[in-house]
C-alpha cells in the first residue's frame, strides 16, 4: 500500500461549498464527485501539465481522464499555449472577422474526408444543435433519429420525454428532462447501435419526416462489419442526412476521424473537444450540398468567432499531424492495454483490458451487475490512493510516456489484488470508503 494515502480534504470541503452555490456542484455532470470515488478521489485541481495534474490538496496525480477527452496533446502543451498567448497579445477577439476562419476551414477540409464547408461553435453539444438545425433547414423536415450522446440541448434531451419516469432509464440517474418542452418529444427518437432492422423500422414508421440520422460512429469498439454502410444506405434511401458525431471518437483513432479510418463518409460531421487541446472550440463540417443552405438559417453567435479557439484548433491539428499522433496513440494504447491485462492476470482476477487501443476499457469479470459497479468503484478508489486519476476507461494523450504507463500498471496490479481479496472474502462493501460510483450516461455508444 502506498503510504501515505493522499488527503483530499480541501477538495471535499470545497465541493461542500459548491453544493451551496452551484446547483449540481459542477458545470459538467461527468465532473461530479459521484462519478469517481467521492471522498477518496480528488475533485478540484490547481494546475496541470503534460499527463499529470496537481489537486487542491497539493498531490500530483497521473491523469487518465484528461478533461473527458478535451486534452489530446497533453495539459498545457507548450506549442499550442505559446500560439494562443501570442494571439492574445494581438487580441482575443476582433470587431472584424479573423481570416484564420478560412485557414482553419481549409485545414479541416484537408483533414476530414467529408468536409467541404465549415461552421464553428465553442462546444460539442452546441455543435450538435447547429448540425440538427442545418439538417432540419436543409431537408425541410423535423424529425431526428439518433444514437449516442449529443449534449444538453432541447432537440436531443426531448427524447427523454419518451422514457417512462418509473423505469430508471433516464441517461443519467437523478437527471430528468425537466425544462425541456414536451411538445418536442415527437421530433426525436433514439435507435440502438448495431440494430439495422430497428433503424429501418423507425425510418419506415416516420417515412418522409426524418431530417437526419445523427450518431456516434463508435466509442471504444469497432462497429459490426458493414453496420455503418447499412446505416448510410438507409439514410440515402430515406433522403435523410447522415451525421457522425465525432466529438469524442474523432481525433485519437485518426486525425481524419472514424470516417477516415473506416473509409465511410457521412454528409455532416460534428467535431469538438480534442480538436483544440482544451480551448473551447467546436465545428460542424459537411458536404457543400447539405451545408450551403445554412447561409439562410439563423445560426449565429458572438464567440464562435473568437481568435483563441481558432488558433488553438489550427495549432492542435497541425501538431497532431507533426507528431504522428495516430501511430503514437496506437503505441501508447497498446502498451497500456497489455500492461493492464497483465495486471488483471497477476492479480488472479479474470478479465482483460478491452476496447480500441485509443480507448482502453478495464473489463473485470464479476458475477453480477451490482457487484460490477462496486468493483469498478473500488478500482477507482484504490487507484486514487496510488495517485492515479482514472475512470475504468482510459483517455490517452500524447504526453503519456512509458513512465506513466508503468506507474499506472503497477498501481493497477495492487488495486486489482485488493479487489481479488475483497471478492474472495465477500467483503467488497467493507473495502469501499466511498459511495458507489454513479453510472455514466446510458445513451453512450460503447
Ligand atoms: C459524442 C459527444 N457529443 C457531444 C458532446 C457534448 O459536448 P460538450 O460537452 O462540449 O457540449 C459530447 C461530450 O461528451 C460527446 O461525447
Amino acid at each position: 500500500m502506498v503510504d501515505p494515502v493522499p488527503s483530499v480534504s480541501r477538495s471535499v470541503e470545497t465541493y461542500r461549498r459548491a453544493g451551496e452555490l452551484i446547483p449540481g456542484w459542477t458545470q459538467l455532470i461527468s465532473r461530479r464527485a459521484s462519478q469517481f470515488a467521492y471522498g477518496v478521489s480528488p475533485i478540484y485541481a490547481r494546475s496541470a501539465k503534460g499527463a499529470r495534474f496537481i489537486d487542491l490538496d497539493g498531490t500530483e496525480y497521473i491523469d487518465w481522464a484528461n478533461a473527458v477527452g478535451a486534452v489530446i496533446l497533453g495539459h498545457a502543451d507548450n506549442v499550442v499555449d505559446s500560439a494562443v498567448k501570442s494571439q492574445i497579445d494581438r487580441g482575443s477577439i476582433y470587431t472584424l472577422t479573423n481570416p484564420l476562419e478560412i485557414t482553419l476551414a481549409e485545414e479541416l477540409n484537408d483533414t476530414i474526408p467529408s468536409s467541404e464547408m465549415v461552421r464553428y461553435t465553442k462546444g460539442g453539444g452546441e455543435a450538435c444543435a447547429v448540425a440538427a438545425r442545418i439538417a432540419r433547414g436543409t431537408t425541410g423536415r423535423d424529425k431526428i433519429l439518433f444514437c449516442g450522446y449529443h449534449g444538453w440541448h432541447d432537440w436531443y434531451q426531448a427524447a427523454n420525454h419518451l422514457v417512462d419516469p418509473e423505469s430508471g432509464e433516464y441517461p443519467f440517474a437523478g437527471i430528468e428532462p425537466i425544462g425541456v418542452p414536451k411538445v418536442l418529444a415527437d421530433t426525436v427518437a433514439p435507435f440502438t447501435y448495431g440494430d439495422v432492422e430497428g433503424l429501418e423500422a423507425l425510418l419506415e414508421a416516420n417515412r418522409g419526416e426524418v431530417a437526419a440520422i445523427m450518431m456516434e460512429p463508435l466509442r471504444s469498439e469497432f462497429p459490426p462489419p458493414g453496420y455503418l454502410n447499412a446505416v448510410k444506405t438507409l439514410a440515402r434511401k430515406h433522403d435523410a442526412i447522415l451525421i457522425f458525431d465525432e466529438v469524442s471518437c474523432g481525433w485519437r483513432l485518426s486525425i481524419g476521424g472514424v470516417q477516415k479510418h473506416l473509409g465511410i463518409t457521412p454528409d455532416m460531421t460534428v467535431l469538438a473537444k480534442a480538436m483544440s487541446n482544451g480551448y473551447p472550440m467546436g465545428a460542424v463540417v459537411g458536404s457543400r450540398e447539405v451545408m450551403e443552405p445554412a447561409s439562410r438559417m439563423f445560426v449565429s453567435s458572438s464567440y464562435w468567432s473568437d481568435n483563441v479557439g481558432l488558433v488553438a484548433a489550427l495549432t492542435t491539428i497541425r501538431e497532431l499531424k507533426r507528431r504522428d499522433s495516430e501511430t503514437r496513440f496506437r503505441e501508447i494504447g497498446e502498451k497500456l492495454r497489455a500492461g493492464l491485462t497483465d495486471a488483471i492476470a497477476t492479480s488472479g482476477l479474470t478479465g482483460a483490458c478491452t476496447g480500441l487501443p485509443t480507448h482502453p476499457v478495464l473489463a473485470i469479470e464479476v458475477p453480477d451487475e451490482t457487484l460490477r459497479r462496486k468493483v469498478n468503484t473500488l478500482f477507482i478508489q484504490e487507484m486514487a490512493k496510488r495517485r492515479i486519476h482514472c475512470p475504468t476507461s482510459f483517455v490517452l494523450t500524447l504526453a503519456h510516456t512509458d513512465a506513466e504507463i508503468q506507474q499506472t500498471t503497477e498501481a493497477a496490479a495492487d488495486a486489482l489484488r485488493v479487489i481479488k481479496r475483497g471478492l474472495e472474502a465477500g467483503n467488497v462493501d467493507s473495502l469501499l470508503e466511498c459511495d458507489i460510483k454513479q453510472d455514466p450516461f446510458r445513451r453512450q455508444v460503447t
